[in-house]
């Protein structure tokens, strides 16, 4: 009996120490689990502020690619702390400035934000900071890439649409000389050399217009400007171009407005408009020049009742050098620019351009600009006084 008691009993102390062995053990496994997670996720002190600060996507990842800390401009492209990286290019290049001498530069498509993700054009440069941590500094080149694939298509374009011009006047230029015995066919030539002058002389303007207004430095001469003047200048500067079409011009609608902006920039744009619309009607029609109040925008709309515009066309006759009928904008002189500055010059004073057309039936292009308040000395009464100013102030009393 006695013998059993003491084996039950050292069979008991037996799983008890069992236990408390595994216990330990357990928990001795579980603390250097733990351990060996804080020396991994471990970042040179101060690093993580930086990230914080940093306006520039970026990321520091561990060995196993694992972000270890970011900016705040990182996520929308999926970089998130304590998640691996998931987009392949990402993982490459960080693999290869861990790999190779420290650092690497990939620019590859990336997709930033979610529904609906778009895809960026960035460059990553990866640089190993210690044999554990890499830094990865994402820069988004996407508008950069579009602004020069722009100019690249517009010294194309451009280079091309001078070609015809300048092919023009060589081949002109060696009929004279061939016909130099014939008058009259020299007058025809010589008259004939001076019209495409003409036209590289005007192409050469436009150019330089539009990428001047392309530019990205701001509009200098900014000040206030009356809507009235806007139209006077650019409906006298469309008079011979329709006494010569007899078309007559219709100016009509609100007046003492004003916008804030560059006074021959929005002229030369609304005289491009009326030179269209005489352009593109026929004889003896009329053009109209309204103005319009609408809350705070002012809309300036040119209306004819000419060919019109197909639909499929009135999205791109807004490119530069587009023209619906190749031929009959030739004829009428054109470059293909006139709308292309129009929609600059009016995007530059934070504006837009409005189309209707019908084939057929006409079409009003209608200028919108956001309105300024009247300017002081141009509200009556205070006009006299500061004029008054100005005469005292010049000693003359009259
Ligand atoms: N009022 C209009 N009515 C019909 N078609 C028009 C009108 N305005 C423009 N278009 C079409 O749009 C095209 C582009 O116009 P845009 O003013 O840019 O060039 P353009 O008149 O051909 O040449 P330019 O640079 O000398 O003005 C024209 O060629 C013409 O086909
Ligand atoms: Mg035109």
């Amino acid at each position: 009996m006695t013998t059993t008691a003491a084996a039950l009993l050292a069979l008991l102390v037996g799983a008890v120490i069992g236990a408390g062995i595994a216990v330990v053990i357990f928990l001795s496994l579980r603390e250097r689990d733990r351990a060996r997670a804080q020396v991994s996720r471990a970042i040179p002190e101060g690093i993580q502020e930086v990230l914080h600060g940093m306006e520039d996507p970026a990321a520091i990842v561990d060995a196993s690619l694992t972000v270890l800390a970011s900016s705040p401009a990182a996520a929308p492209y999926g970089i998130v702390e304590a998640v691996a990286l998931t987009a392949d290019e990402l993982r490459q290049v960080s693999r290869k400035a861990r790999d190779s001498e420290g650092v690497a530069t990939e620019t590859f498509r990336l997709m930033r934000g979610a529904a609906p993700a778009e895809s960026r054009l960035v460059t990553v440069r990866a640089t190993k900071v210690s044999p554990r941590l890499t830094l990865l500094v994402l820069r988004d080149i996407t508008e950069r890439e579009r602004v020069e694939q722009m100019r690249r298509d517009f010294v194309a374009n451009t280079s091309h649409e001078l070609k015809t011009p300048v092919g023009a006047v060589s081949l002109l230029s060696e009929a004279i000389e061939s016909a130099a015995d014939d008058p009259e066919q020299v007058r025809i030539f010589a008259s004939r050399l001076t019209g495409e002058a003409q036209r590289l002389a005007s192409l050469t303007s436009r150019i330089m217009n539009l990428s001047r207004l392309q530019a990205s430095d701001e509009l200098t001469e900014m000040r206030e400007v009356p809507v009235d003047e806007v139209l006077t200048s650019a409906i006298e500067a469309s008079l011979i171009q329709a006494a010569a079409a007899s078309v007559e011009i219709v100016r009509g609608g609100d007046r003492d407005l004003y916008v804030s902006g560059d006074a021959q920039v929005l002229s030369e744009a609304l005289s491009n408009l009326i030179t269209n619309a005489i352009a593109y009607s026929s004889e003896g029609s009329k053009v109209g020049v309204g103005v319009k109040r609408v809350d705070d925008v002012v809309e300036v709309a040119v209306t004819d009742r000419g060919i019109g515009i197909p639909e499929a066309d009135q999205q791109r006759i807004f490119e530069r050098f587009y023209r619906t009928d190749q031929a009959r904008s030739r004829r009428t002189g054109g470059t293909g620019l006139g709308l292309s500055i129009v929609k600059h010059a009016v995007q530059r004073h934070g504006g837009e351009v409005r189309l209707w057309s019908r084939p057929g039936r006409g079409s009003t292009f209608t200028i919108v600009l956001p309105l300024i308040e009247a300017p002081i000395e141009a509200t009556p009464g205070k006009r006299k006084k500061k004029n008054k100013m100005k005469a005292s102030k010049n000693g003359d009393h009259r």
